[in-house]
């Protein structure tokens, strides 16, 4: 590898010159909307006189209480049916990787469809002075129902852009309602509307371009797909279900893509780019809206005002509801989970309070009588929602797919999905040994081959898509499934082997490999390089091309990554993106007939630009100094291919100058953090199913800290501490210790007995760094980040060591 330190300096200095020219700024740049300047609309396809005097009529008869209820939602994992009593909630969900109410994460369609019929025969139970309403069960079917066992996993996002068809668009939205709501689920936190601007963002497989037009064109024919078309007087109730537009607005352009950050652009841009989504799903009938964790110059969007309510509501005339994001209220300034009256003065009309929803209700409640929210803002948030409601046909008979689960996972839909993944598929480079003669010896390698949770990313029957195996995902293909049928079935022969190893000398090797799951904050990146100072690809991938085997790379990731290395010894380079369920998608355009014709072209075009260096962030088309590698559009196909030259090694930008969030993958601290192990601390590799050498065993002799200190220059995780921020260990404990560990994080101490809790299990923990700012942690100038200190009999595999978002502040350890 080669660097160039002068130009590094150089860049680094502009950086530095540019962020403080940015931060400057920042403070002239309007965080008030002026309604005048966005499009407008004259009325809502929405509203309906007849059923406006139904909710005329309801509202007349409903108690404050209840009232109160309609605007608050509380998660499965802590509502009991019988609460729904007392506190009136207007609707549930289920978080990523929740389980149905006494069952186990990972269920299928049935104790779904129990569980939300559970809630609803006590909101909908005769009681005197009780005003039966349905509640609204809402999950994120962010790619296909992905938190039911079973169901139809499509392409991410980030894929389906690259197939640049709305109509397919619409196919999969429709297919997704009809499996949604055979599970018993009314609504979807999907489509995701972002225009993400900056590729280190977590979230860019969510979002389907950086190109506002192409997010535009794909928008209304999500919400007709998931919601039938609008504009229909009769309610929507055939399978169809309730879309949410989100995050509204500028979650996508977020200063240098940090999660949950703050959008640093004029009301122009912020129209422009990323309010382009906005226009079509509201045209089309999107029934909710959800505000958006990011702020907007400052200003958190839950909070804007003049966005939600002046924008959106007034000037566009939405007519659905705004729901808030998982306690995205409590990042107001004076405002907590269980309590925030700017929120629903904003315009928030229903308040996603998963855990804190009692004490919520509770406060709102008072707010009201006081009048701190105004009994208007009330009645508009509730009729709102009941206008949803009854679009939704939840009232009178039951919808007709909850008793049809054969839709789950069905053929027509995994074919569809098969689709999908072929039209998504970018070629980058191929000099020639694509298509595969279907017979020909064909090793497939790389961890990812046979792994359907890695080829499905985050929002994959957990939140982070994580700690799922194949047995798992029962209506499913992996990449080497997939590979293996077509090879066998052209008379060729294909063979697995993860690591590369093979006795006899295949024709070719495909070698899949790419991003391990994430969704969230999980998936910031430091820099746009794949696996920065590890390079298990490339290694493999080289030896290969030392043995003069012809390799073929099937990239996985949910972003355009820098992976120059890996395309040069490569003779040909896919980026598949996230397919999800249909692995076999891959193989119908890889691997043609036995006289080497295709079978399929490649039609998908990049949908985001390709890196040339690790540091280009934000890159995207139109962009002072646009220099991708490959430009947005690109894509090459078997009718027309093109030579890929030598790429340049050079990534532009140490990666380890800038990673904050990730200690330990993989079985390896990341620089900029440094392992410190007493000398009585044995260290040895271990493998996990996932990899080899996927884990770190220290085992004690004594009692002794291990300390994964920072080594950059400041960090500071003030803004994480006080937001919903966390540290995640993914380990095994082997062994008990004679007393418990302690664990201990900037400077806060608390007990570790939650470790070593499950011996021989694999498990991922969440602490909160809320819960060691409590012990003690000064959060603001951290040095010693995370030391465990414990004493033999003890082993612990680490894996992976990471910040995360999403803990829950009220689950701390004890202190010890
Ligand atoms: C995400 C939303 C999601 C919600 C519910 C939040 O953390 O930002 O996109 O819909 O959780 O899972
Ligand atoms: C939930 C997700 C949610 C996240 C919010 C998780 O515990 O399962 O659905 O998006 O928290 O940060």
């Amino acid at each position: 590898m080669t660097t160039k330190p002068t130009n590094r300096a150089f860049r680094r200095r502009t950086a530095l010159l540019l962020a403080t020219l940015l931060a400057t700024g920042s403070s002239a740049l309007a965080q008030v909307a002026h309604p005048e300047k966005w499009p407008a609309r004259k009325a809502s396809v929405l509203v309906d006189r007849q059923a406006e005097r139904t909710i005329d009529r309801m509202l007349a008869r409903m108690t404050l209480e209840e009232k109160i209820g309609q605007m608050i939602q509380g998660e499965i994992r802590s509502v009991t049916p019988e609460d729904l009593r007392r506190y009136p909630l207007g609707s549930i969900l289920g978080g990523g990787g929740a389980a149905p109410l006494g069952a186990t994460p990972r269920s299928g369609p049935a104790p779904w469809v129990a569980s939300r019929r559970a809630y609803d025969a006590v909101a909908l139970e005769a009681r005197p002075g009780h005003e039966p309403i349905p509640i609204i069960f809402g999950f994120d079917a962010v790619h296909g129902a992905n938190n039911i066992r079973g169901a139809t996993l499509f392409p991410h996002n980030v894929a389906l852009g690259a197939a640049r068809d709305p109509e397919l668009i619409r196919r999969i939205g429709r297919a997704t309602a009809e499996e949604s709501a055979a599970s018993g689920i009314e609504w979807t936190f999907a489509p995701t509307l972002a225009v993400p601007q900056n590729d280190r963002w977590g979230r860019t497989l969510e979002g389907y371009s950086e190109d506002p037009a192409l997010v535009a064109s794909y928008a209304g024919a999500m919400i007709e797909g998931l919601q039938g078309r609008a504009g229909l007087a009769r309610p929507i109730a055939r399978g169809f279900v309730a879309a949410t537009a989100k995050h509204f607005v500028g979650d996508g352009g977020t200063h240098d893509g940090v999660d949950q950050g703050d959008t640093r652009v004029s009301e122009d841009e912020l129209i422009r780019i990323h309010f382009a989504g906005y226009g079509p799903a509201i045209d089309a009938g999107a029934m909710t809206v959800m505000a958006s964790f990011n702020s907007w110059n400052g200003q958190k969007m839950h909070g804007n005002r003049s966005l939600l309510t002046g924008v959106l509501k007034e000037r566009m005339k939405f007519g659905g509801f705004v729901v808030g994001d998982w306690n995205g209220h409590a990042q107001l300034p004076g405002c907590t989970a269980d309590h925030c009256a700017a929120a629903f003065n904003a315009g928030v009309d229903m308040a996603m309070a998963p855990n804190d929803w009692k004490a919520l209700f509770a406060n709102t409640l008072a707010d009201v009588k006081a009048r701190v929210i105004p009994l208007a803002r009330v009645d508009d948030a509730v009729r709102r929602i009941l206008r949803i409601k009854l679009r939704l046909g939840l009232f009178g008979t039951p919808r007709p797919y909850e008793t049809k689960p054969e839709v789950v996972g069905s053929a027509q839909h995994r074919a569809l999905a098969r689709e999908a993944v072929r039209k998504s598929l970018v070629l980058l480079k191929n000099d020639g040994v694509l298509p595969i003669k279907a017979n020909a010896r064909v090793l497939v390698a790389g961890e990812a081959a046979d792994q359907i949770s890695q080829q499905s990313g985050g929002w994959t029957l957990t939140w982070q898509g994580d700690g799922n195996t194949n047995a798992d995902f029962p209506n499913a293909q992996s990449i080497w499934a997939g590979l293996a049928e077509a090879v066998r079935a052209g008379g060729g022969t294909a063979t697995l082997s993860p690591t590369g190893a093979y006795d006899t000398r295949p024709d070719v090797a495909i070698v899949v490999f790419g991003e391990t799951p994430y969704a969230e904050t999980a998936g910031d990146l430091a820099t746009l390089e794949f696996e920065p100072g590890d390079k298990r690809a490339l290694a493999l991938l080289k030896k290969f091309k030392a043995a003069g085997v012809p390799t073929v790379s099937v990239f996985l990731s949910g972003r355009p990554l820098w992976v120059n290395p890996e395309i040069n010894q490569s003779d040909a380079f896919v980026a598949a993106w996230l397919p999800g369920s249909e692995g076999g998608g891959i193989a119908d355009v890889l691997v043609g007939t036995a006289d080497g014709r295709a079978r399929h072209d490649f039609t998908g075009r990049l949908s985001y630009s390709w890196p040339r260096r690790a540091d280009q962030f934000a890159l995207n088309r139109g962009a002072p100094g646009y220099e991708p590698l490959f430009p947005l559009g690109f894509g090459l196909a078997y009718a027309h291919g093109g030579q890929t030259p030598r790429l340049s090694e050079d990534p532009g930008l140490d990666a380890a100058s800038v990673n904050r969030s990730v200690v330990f993958s993989r079985g390896q601290v990341r620089a900029p953090f440094a392992l410190q192990a007493d000398p009585a601390i044995r260290q040895e590799p271990v493998d996990t199913e996932q990899a080899q050498g996927g884990a770190l065993r220290f085992g004690w002799s004594g009692t002794a800290p291990v300390r994964l200190r920072f080594t950059g220059p400041v960090l500071d995780f003030a803004r994480e501490a006080k937001a919903d921020h966390g540290l995640s260990l993914t380990l095994r404990v082997i062994g008990q210790p004679a007393q418990a560990p302690i664990i201990a994080l900037a400077g806060g101490r608390l007990s570790g007995a939650g470790l070593v809790a499950a011996p021989g299990t694999w498990q991922t923990m969440l602490i909160p760094f809320a819960c060691f700012a409590a012990a003690g942690a000064d959060f603001s100038r951290i040095t010693d980040y995370l030391t465990i200190e414990a004493s033999a009999p003890l082993a612990l595999d680490i894996a992976e060591v990471k910040l995360v978002g999403g803990a829950d502040p009220a689950k701390c350890p004890a202190r010890p």
